[in-house]
């Protein structure tokens, strides 16, 4: 099996990844931060170990302003819906993912007004139109990183230069960077930083985390049983308490600060040439293929490692069955839960075949695929 979904999940993981989830569940599986006997230490200091592995990977200085999440679609809507009031104004991007538009189309039920900034049909913006939109109540700009459709990069310092100047928090949702590119909160600008663990960051599925800079009031969207301050009914004001009610997912925390670690020794520059490579390489070829439609950027260094295409006006459900089915290669079809990026890019109807790269792919790969689809050019 070739595995060309990493926008989705990555797979597979470093073997470390695997060996941590397993000692951690295996050798110390305690509830952290529960009681002071030594497993429930141990466990307590695992988790915070990645967190300060997540603040190397990001520049942040706090690891206590790192919150853990299930997802980046929880981390959003923590983030968002937190943050957020009645009479407030947003602006975000047409090209972001539903983990942002839906929790902010709900916000507009109890008065939160969005501006969709309308990207062009490559994903590209025009950072004069963010600034134009910018009103007396605007609290937030929320923009994605990277299109997880088109791969499209945001200049997002650019656009946390405006959030800065104009004192509006900046979100930046990390779902397909974090982990391939350099992100660092401080010169950035970036407010909160939310990102799955799952992806590029190689931890298992259940991982996620938001980064919020101090300061930021954000309201919790959940009470309970922190571990501390147990005397109180209200919920603890401290972070991360304040956010993470409730038994963490130790083991999988653990596999993520794996993922994190095996990054760094393995320096975020190298991991994101190798992807952008086998990019180049990959919309050089299909480029050369007649009846293949490739959209967004067609250019490795301005986009994320995810190409999509279509073939002539054939469903890209059907071009990614028979991927699987007679090439043995994993993609992901349909609109990739961003109905307006595809509308953005006019693929609505037909949606797109989504390949996106990950670390453990080789030219071969690529160069498989492309003669996967050269047979199915050929086929239809
Ligand atoms: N958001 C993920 C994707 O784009 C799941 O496939």
């Amino acid at each position: 099996m070739i595995y060309l979904d990493n926008a989705a999940t990555s797979f597979p993981k470093p073997e470390k990844v695997y060996d941590d989830i397993y000692t951690a569940m295996k050798e110390y599986g305690a509830n952290p931060g529960r009681s002071g006997h030594k497993l429930a230490l141990k466990a307590g200091r695992a988790i915070y170990e990645t967190r300060e592995l997540l603040c190397k990977l990001f520049n942040i200085d706090n690891p206590m302003n790192i919150v853990f999440t299930y997802n980046a679609t929880d981390g959003l809507n923590l983030a968002i819906k937190g943050l957020l009031k009645p009479g407030d104004h947003v602006i975000t991007t047409s090209i972001e993912h539903n983990s942002v538009l839906r929790p902010l189309k709900a916000l507009e039920k109890i008065g939160v007004e969005t501006t969709i900034v309308q990207c062009d049909s490559r994903g590209s913006i025009n950072i004069n139109d963010i600034e134009e939109q910018i009103t007396d109540n605007t609290k937030l700009i929320v923009t994605t990183h990277a299109s997880n459709v088109i791969g499209t990069i945001l200049p997002i310092k650019e656009i946390g230069a405006i959030a800065e100047k104009n004192d509006i928090v900046y979100m930046v949702d990390a779902a397909q960077t974090a982990g391939v590119y350099d992100i660092d909160v401080k010169d950035m600008n970036i407010d909160i930083l939310v990102f799955p663990g799952h992806k590029s960051l190689l931890g298992p599925q259940g991982t996620g985390g938001v980064y919020i800079k101090e300061g930021i009031e954000i309201m919790q969207m959940k009470e309970g049983g922190t571990g501390s301050k147990s005397n109180l009914l209200i919920q603890p004001e401290m972070m991360p308490d304040k956010f993470e009610s409730g038994t963490p997912n130790t083991p999988g925390i653990v596999g993520l600060g794996a993922g994190v670690k095996y990054i760094l020794n393995r320096g975020i520059e190298n991991i994101r040439n190798h992807e952008k490579e086998l990019t180049r390489y990959f919309i050089e070829e299909l480029k050369k293929i007649d009846k293949v439609k490739i959209y967004g950027q067609c250019d490795a260094d301005k986009q994320a490692p995810v190409v999509s295409i279509n073939i002539g006006e054939e469903d890209s459900s059907e071009v990614s069955y028979i991927l699987d089915k007679v090439f043995d290669i994993a993609v992901r079809p349909g609109l990739h839960c961003a109905p307006l990026a595809h509308k953005t890019i006019d693929t609505f109807e037909q949606g797109v075949v989504r390949f996106s790269i990950g670390l453990f792919n080789t030219r071969q790969d690529i160069e498989k695929s492309v003669e996967a689809i050269r047979k199915i050019v050929k086929e239809i």
